[in-house]
């Protein structure tokens, strides 16, 4: 058995659970101050003090065994976290990361005034990423996917979620998704897959979504669920593109084929898709920037996670989501990135700190839960990744510095030093 001791951490942050933190919970992570965690291959073993643990790993007080940072007489590998923050890995829960080619240009026309919605009624946004996506064969989406991959394990992620979204058409959803499966299984970063077939609506299509959705429902996403190829159904819900009802429809049948359920509710309008989520049963609402309170009320009701895309309403120059009343509504907020070709092209973990921080009026604690048991949640993964305690995957982060406080404070720097994936040193 490979045996890992992370010991004497300054601060070591647990957000144990394995459900949701809900309002004022979001605020508990669990610190221990001189902690440490026991590694058994790819699983949490035990969680505590440094003393604690040096008594569960059978190190003789005083020997200095335990300083020797090398193989021990008890078979562990020690690594000493004196001076370090330690951190359940981060779960980025809402990307769209597997796209061909960039909309640069479109950037710099927001900063001239265009809005997001502007430039994809006259046919950029979403709709000009599908060309180079379907024109990119899968080797090329898993190559440049596998970059994007490397950058986000820099920043500390362990499970990234990643939609599909840019084909609209049978094969190149697949691809997308595939592609995904390739990476799944071949880079350390987990992965977990979402269809958003309905993301967009292509010309041809414009007056007949619904035509567009049967066709999904029909000739694709048989196809996704026989070949496991996605865990969510996600679509985006906003004037101009997929309306409530619709929404409903596709969302409604998607479940009953075994899809677990997203929506990208509420972002440029305030539609009704947070109260769209809440009573179709969603695991998140994402975006939120025009939730109503009432949308509000009713996810903490139905315990649907809020995820919060602070990077894409900073990129679009728009108000951010209010993420201090959703916390004092009771409900749980996730953070993620977004990591998109037009609205965000970033997935910077610093960034969402410093957003959550300073703009959302989210304390350091709640952010850390945010990106961390929420963002599982979120994923419906809270049971088995998101917190460090025992029987855990072992992904964890170890930060340069030795408090939580340093994340908002040395702002838009990253502070990761290691990360352990799966027990194993993954980035260093
Ligand atoms: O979450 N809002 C819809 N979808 C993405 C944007 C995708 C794109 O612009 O390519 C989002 O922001
Ligand atoms: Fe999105």
């Amino acid at each position: 058995m490979k045996k890992l001791y992370i010991r004497r951490a300054s601060e070591l942050v647990t957000c144990r659970g394995s459900a949701p933190k809900k309002g004022a919970e979001m605020a508990d992570i669990g610190l221990i101050k001189n902690g440490g965690v026991l590694i058994h291959d790819d699983q949490i073993f035990a969680v505590g003090t440094t003393e604690e643990l040096d008594l569960l790993a059978g190190f003789e007080e005083g020997s200095g065994q335990a300083d020797a940072c090398t193989e021990t007489a008890s078979g562990y590998t020690v690594l000493d976290a004196s001076g370090k923050t330690v951190l359940p890995g981060f779960v980025d829960s809402h990307t769209h990361f597997i796209f061909g080619g960039y909309r640069a240009e479109e950037f710099s026309w927001r900063l001239k005034g265009d809005t997001y919605m502007s430039i994809m009624e006259r046919g950029g946004g979403i709709n000009a990423t599908v060309g180079p996506t379907r024109d990119a064969s899968i080797q090329e989406l898993v190559s440049v996917g596998r970059e994007r991959m490397n950058r986000m394990l820099e920043f500390g992620v362990t499970t990234v979620e990643g939609k599909s979204g840019y084909g609209m058409d049978r094969n190149t959803e697949l691809k997308q998704l595939r592609a995904m499966k390739e990476l799944d299984a071949s880079h350390p970063v987990d992965i977990v897959t979402t269809f958003l077939g309905p993301h967009s609506v292509l010309p041809q299509y414009k007056g007949k979504e619904r035509e567009f959705i049967d066709m999904l429902l029909q000739d694709v996403m048989p196809v996704v669920k026989e070949e496991g190829l996605a865990e969510f159904a996600d679509i985006f819900c906003e004037k101009g593109v997929f309306g409530i009802e619709d929404s409903e429809y596709y969302l409604t049948r998607a479940k009953e084929m075994g899809f677990k359920l997203k929506v990208h509710a509420d972002e440029m309008n305030s539609l009704g898709g947070a109260e769209l989520a809440a009573r179709t049963g969603a695991y998140s609402a994402d975006h939120l920037l025009k939730a109503s309170d009432e949308g509000i009320r009713q996810m903490a009701k139905a315990g649907v996670i809020s995820t919060l895309l602070p990077a894409t309403a900073f990129c679009l120059k728009e108000p951010f989501a209010p993420a201090r009343k959703m916390i004092d509504s009771g409900c749980a907020v996730a953070l993620a990135s977004d990591l998109n070709p037009g609205s965000c092209f970033t997935n910077s973990i610093p960034l969402l700190i410093a957003l959550g921080c300073i703009y959302m009026n989210m304390s350091i604690e709640e952010v850390i839960t945010a990106l961390t048991i929420n963002g599982a949640a979120a994923l419906g993964r809270a049971d088995s990744i998101g917190s460090l305690e025992k029987g855990k995957k072992a992904d964890v982060v170890i930060l340069k510095y030795p408090s939580i406080h340093f994340m908002p404070y040395h702002t838009g720097i990253n502070l990761v030093e290691t990360v352990i994936k799966n027990g194993d040193v993954a980035y260093q």
